[in-house]
């Protein structure tokens, strides 16, 4: 792609964890379910459930901490904070919390939802504030505490999921663009097929006024479906972005999807031809983490030495929306 504005490189990866890990065991004495089960189908061994200490805005302030420090930063360098998250502290936004948490006291902050695929939007929003020379430090977090809202009787969905947070520092450069390629996608006609949907009751206001008054209701899911979708989109959505690129997948150092299910992440690889070695999976840790499942992968192989500076890496989130999309980037400064 050519950009008229400056380039982007992400200089620094940063994640946080709830304290509680929970096994697929300890699951089996809430449900009807097996540790058999859940690793066959998912690849899930245990997942982390954050208790009532432990808020949305902690974890997600720990993880952009640590990226501004990787990032050689100091807070008050950071002119926007995005926050990829579907479950907040609060309905009108945690990310302005976490600025003041982590004493950015230069930048603007929000919130922005697209489920799983929460931080793959971001990055691509990010990147625009920064392409444009409006902003040039810039941090994006993928958090989310999906164990509030999971409904812990359905077997079909409560074991798949996790509690985390993740981040990186994205920065203008003028000499390179390390975000190589992206594409992102909707389809509401799946919508049904997973949501943590409001549901109201009419309740009467005033003469001939009613107010619908509820709340969000747990999970649900129709995992077959996501599970179809996933295999067939997330492959073709990741050429679409290579293509942008000007790349071929055996340039990919590194495939990094959203860790939902080792089954799609291995069907995603055969389909696009990509060697179990260079997939990314920290799944059986943390279950599914929803827009934290990215950057968190991105922070222990960073931490670990997999990723290493110059590695291309093709990331791909998707999920409720439905949503879905990709970006090619190359990891660091060089
Ligand atoms: N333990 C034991 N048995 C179970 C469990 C469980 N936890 N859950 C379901 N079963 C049973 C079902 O009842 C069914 O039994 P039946 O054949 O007697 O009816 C059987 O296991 C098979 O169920 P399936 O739903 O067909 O199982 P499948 O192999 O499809 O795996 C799964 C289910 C893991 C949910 C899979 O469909 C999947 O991963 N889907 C994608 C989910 C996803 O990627 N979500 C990402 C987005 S998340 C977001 O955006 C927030």
């Amino acid at each position: 792609m050519n950009y008229q504005g400056a380039g982007i490189v992400i200089t620094g990866s940063g994640s946080a964890l709830p304290q509680a890990r929970v096994s697929n065991d300890a699951l089996s004495q809430v449900v009807e379910t097996s540790n058999e089960w859940i690793q066959s189908r998912t690849g899930i061994a245990e997942r982390r459930v954050a208790g009532a200490e432990e808020s949305l805005c902690a974890i997600a302030s720990k993880a952009a901490q640590n990226a501004i420090a990787m990032a050689q930063l100091r807070p008050d360098q950071i002119d926007l904070i995005i926050l990829a998250t579907s479950t907040p502290d609060d309905l009108f936004g945690t990310a302005a919390k976490i600025q003041t948490e982590i004493g950015a006291t230069q930048a603007v902050s929000f919130d922005l939802t697209a489920a799983c695929s929460g931080f793959v939007f971001g990055l691509v929003t990010a990147a625009q504030y920064i392409r444009t020379g409006v902003y040039r430090n810039v941090v994006l977090i993928g958090a989310d505490i999906l164990s509030r809202w999971v409904d812990w009787r359905d077997r079909a969905t409560c074991v798949l999921f996790g509690d985390g947070a993740g981040a990186v520092v994205l920065q203008a450069d003028s000499t390179q663009d390390n975000l190589l390629g992206f594409e992102l996608c909707s389809d509401g006609k799946l919508n049904h097929c997973l949501n943590l949907a409001f549901q109201g009751e009419s309740k009467p206001l005033v003469e001939d006024t009613q107010v619908n008054l509820g709340t969000y209701q747990p999970i649900t899911m129709n995992g077959r479906e996501v599970y179809r979708f996933a295999v067939a989109k997330v492959p073709e959505v990741i050429s679409k972005a290579l293509f942008r690129a000007d790349l071929t997948v055996d340039e990919i150092d590194w495939l990094l999807l959203h860790q939902a299910n080792q089954r799609i992440i291995k069907a995603v690889a055969q389909r696009l031809k990509i060697p179990s070695e260079k997939t990314i999976s920290n799944l059986a840790k943390y279950g599914n983490t929803s827009a934290a499942s990215i950057p968190l992968a991105l922070d222990e192989a960073v931490r670990s030495g997999q990723i290493q500076p110059r590695d291309i890496i093709a990331m791909s989130g998707f999920g409720a929306g439905l949503t879905w999309g990709a970006a090619i980037a190359r990891w660091g400064k060089v």
